[in-house]
């Protein structure tokens, strides 16, 4: 599988959000990720739906929510509508799982499950058939600019191997502290896509960095 780099619109600047997300299209984003905080499940609070959807139209990539919130249950119809092709939920922070997922596939959004850094993989049994992608946070989710947690290329691995157990496919996308020096690791351990917040918005040539981080992840062996 072809690596995806999906730049977290976290980093972005505020002030010009409908720019960034274009400039981010044009460098060669596969797709651009909305962290959704409420302030409850995560000690920071920024996109509503209709900040995601004064930005869908200027771009014609994916976008996918990472809903780090609590009760997502209740939001998830107002993000399909915002425009959003995916959406990550935290298994902590749902009362049904299963029917979470279910409900997700139904608004016609693919499914993410989150794993924050403490919660085990065994969540994903009983479910995998109804989720598309897995989300091994690589720091505890809340804010952009955090240190890589190299301890979780283990449980990257493990979801690996769960995963093609079972037989679907199901990407695992990493997040937190994703850059030129930890890409590889988390690449090797298994996963597939890729998102760089802080590492993408730092650079001078936004593209040269998109490029650079698809080319370390697909020559991770
Ligand atoms: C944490 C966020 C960040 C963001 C990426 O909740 O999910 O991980 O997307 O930020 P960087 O790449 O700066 O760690």
């Amino acid at each position: 599988m072809q690596p995806l780099i999906v730049p977290s619109v976290l980093s972005a600047d505020f002030s010009r959000l409908g720019e960034a997300c274009v400039e981010l299209e044009r460098a060669g984003a596969d797709r651009l990720q909305w962290d959704v905080m409420d302030g409850h499940y995560v000690p920071n609070l920024t996109f509503g739906p209709e900040v995601i959807a004064s930005c869908r139209d200027l771009v014609s990539c994916e976008f996918e929510a990472q809903l780090m919130c609590d009760r997502p249950e209740e939001l998830l119809p107002r993000y399909a509508e915002a425009g959003c092709d995916w959406i990550i939920v935290h298994p902590e922070t749902l009362r049904q799982p299963h029917r979470t997922y279910q409900h997700i596939r139904e608004l016609g959004c693919r499914v993410g499950v989150g794993l924050s850094p403490a919660t085990p993989v065994m969540v994903l049994e009983h479910v995998l058939d109804l989720v598309d992608m897995v989300l091994v946070m690589t720091v505890s989710p809340g804010f952009g600019g955090q240190e890589y947690l190299v301890s979780m290329e283990p449980k990257i691995a493990r979801v690996r191997a769960m995963i093609d157990r079972s037989g679907h496919e199901i990407d695992i996308e990493v997040d937190g502290g994703i850059n030129p020096s930890t890409i590889t690791g988390a690449a090797h351990a298994g996963a597939n896509v890729f998102v760089s917040g802080s590492s993408i918005a730092a650079a001078d040539d936004q593209a040269a960095a998109i490029k650079e981080l698809r080319r370390l992840a697909a020559t991770a062996g």
